[in-house]
């Protein structure tokens, strides 16, 4: 369990983290999401025990992390957004020495290799040097790494930037691997929907502070106090408009090629609502649909006035 106390991280002149709180359950894969600037990296870095908070405090398992460092990175895995650079060394030689750090040599090394390996996909490249693998490939390098002590906590920055299609597929393959070893993950994106299929729980964080947090169809449903509904009706259309703008839920209303375009201010209770009138003033409703409302619009909700082009 990590928790994540009135968290604040000021650099000169910049409030990077401010007043931050947060929860992860055991077991969570928790998406952090925010744009380019918000805080995401701070965060983890701080709550991996690589950086000072100016306040506030982190938790794992009760462990506070800036009071007992070593303690806490016994159970935790970090993959930086960053990757430094190798000289002349093998994958197998990479794996060997991060075990090596950990007291792994010997016949479990050679094993924990191998299977670290075969969890990122690497089997095949496990004798070419780490400097020629893809950008890709050295993300998944990083990630076989910081797994070598067997963390129940992980922290993943950004790890499908930069990459293609098939390599995030293959990312996401990869976490949900995690996921069923019964890892805590925490994980960052600026991209909201390539973490909602995967993550149990989502974080908003915008200029250093966390605009919302819960589970996805959570935040969706908190977000999206403004929906619209297409309802097509087989006849009876203006009697159907005259009832509708009489509903004091209703904020707007258009009728385009023969649907109506209902926005309502209210959620799923309303959407109810709004269906059960119509039936019973006999309205013909051949169909309604409350549109899906996008996570990416709900981002963008979230994030604006914000600081977009901060890098
Ligand atoms: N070492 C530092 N010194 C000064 N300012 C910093 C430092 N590290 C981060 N910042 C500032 O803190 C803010 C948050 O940066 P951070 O790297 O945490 O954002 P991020 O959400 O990870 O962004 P990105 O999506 O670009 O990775 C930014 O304004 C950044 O310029
Ligand atoms: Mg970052």
């Amino acid at each position: 369990m990590v928790v994540v106390e009135n968290l604040t991280k000021k650099f000169k002149g910049t409030l990077a983290v401010d007043r931050l709180n947060m929860e992860i359950p055991e077991g969570e894969i928790y998406g952090f999401v925010g744009a380019n600037g918000a805080g995401k990296t701070t965060t983890m870095r701080i709550i991996a025990g690589l950086l000072a908070p100016t306040s506030g405090r982190v938790l794992i398992d009760g462990i506070d992390v800036s009071k007992e460092p070593l303690k806490v990175k016994e159970r935790m895995g970090y993959m930086p957004d960053f990757f430094g650079v190798y000289d002349d060394l093998k994958v197998s030689e990479y794996m060997a020495f991060y075990a090596g750090l950990q007291g792994i040599y010997g016949a479990k090394c050679i094993e924990l290799t191998h299977s670290l390996l075969e969890l990122v996909r690497l089997t095949h490249k496990k004798d070419a040097y780490v400097d020629t693998l893809s950008r890709g490939m050295k993300q998944r390098l990083c990630l076989a790494r910081s797994l070598i002590h067997d963390p129940e906590f992980l922290i993943l920055d950004e790890p499908a930037s930069g990459l293609d299609p098939r390599a995030r597929v293959e990312m996401k393959e990869i976490l949900k691997e995690l996921r069923s070893m019964g890892k805590t993950v925490l994980i960052s994106s600026h991209i909201l929907p390539e973490l909602s299929e995967l993550c149990t729980s989502i974080g908003i964080i915008d200029a250093g502070r966390l605009v919302a947090s819960g589970s996805v169809a959570n935040i969706t449903e908190k977000l999206s106090q403004s929906g619209l509904i297409k309802i097509k009706v087989a006849e009876k259309e203006e009697e159907a408009v005259k009832i509708l703008m009489e509903m004091p839920e209703i904020a707007e209303l258009s009728s385009v090629a023969g649907v109506l375009e209902v926005k309502v201010n209210g959620g799923e209770d309303v959407y109810v609502r709004i269906l059960k009138t119509l039936v019973g003033n006999e309205i013909p409703v051949v169909s309604f649909h409350p549109e899906e409302s996008s996570l990416e619009a709900v981002f963008m909700k979230l994030t604006e006035g914000g600081d977009q082009n901060e890098n």
